[in-house]
């Protein structure tokens, strides 16, 4: 499958990630970027999201956060109940036609690996915010657990404190 499908919603749509400098996101599905993110990246995350107003996770991403993120619509992508956020099966492009029918303008899709997939296959995704932090892994969860085809667009280039590159590229479709 590839991301070439007809973005139905005018929402602006991103994707946000820490991944080490060899392109891992997490070690395995309970590990938590907490651990080894820097405090650049956790304010970059922190004010990028709440601009947005909501927050898209899988359920084994929420899992190792175990509570709403404040300030913040919190979506959850899961057949079970969470208390203080919403959980959702939708489709990608029906998720996003609802959310901004009720308002928002923005969605930041905040992983993991399924959800980036997800988003990145129904090919509503405009924008992705990488942050690179300086360690290794070898092996581990990549952003993507599926094939991609997508070409990018080099947007920005920035370095946040002395340890991190972001990186935001669009996506063209
Ligand atoms: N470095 C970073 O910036 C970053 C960011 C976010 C996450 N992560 C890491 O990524 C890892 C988790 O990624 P992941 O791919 O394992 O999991 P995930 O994307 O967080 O969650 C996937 C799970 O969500 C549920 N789900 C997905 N689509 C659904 C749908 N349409 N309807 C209902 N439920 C649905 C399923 O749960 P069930 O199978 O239980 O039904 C699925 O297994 C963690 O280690 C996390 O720390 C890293």
């Amino acid at each position: 499958m590839t991301n070439k499908s007809i973005k139905s919603s005018t929402m602006k749509t991103f994707i946000i990630a820490a991944i080490t400098a060899d392109g891992f996101i997490a070690k395995n599905a309970s590990h938590t970027p907490l651990e080894w993110t820097s405090k650049e990246d956790k304010q970059f995350f922190s004010q990028r999201t709440k601009q947005a107003g909501v927050v898209v996770f899988g359920q084994n991403t929420y899992k190792t956060i175990g509570k709403p993120l404040p300030g913040r619509l919190n979506i959850v992508y899961s057949a079970k109940q969470y208390e203080g956020v919403e959980t959702t099966q939708k489709p990608p492009e029906e998720l996003l036609a609802d959310l901004e029918k009720r308002g928002f303008k923005e969605a930041a899709i905040c992983g993991g690996s399924a959800i980036y997939t997800m988003f990145m296959q129904a090919g509503v995704v405009d924008t992705l915010y990488l942050t690179v932090e300086p360690v290794f892994f070898g092996q581990g969860m990549n952003l993507f657990n599926k094939e991609i085809d997508a070409k990018l667009i080099l947007k920005s280039m920035k370095k946040l404190g002395d340890t991190t590159m972001l990186l935001e590229y669009g996506v063209e479709n």
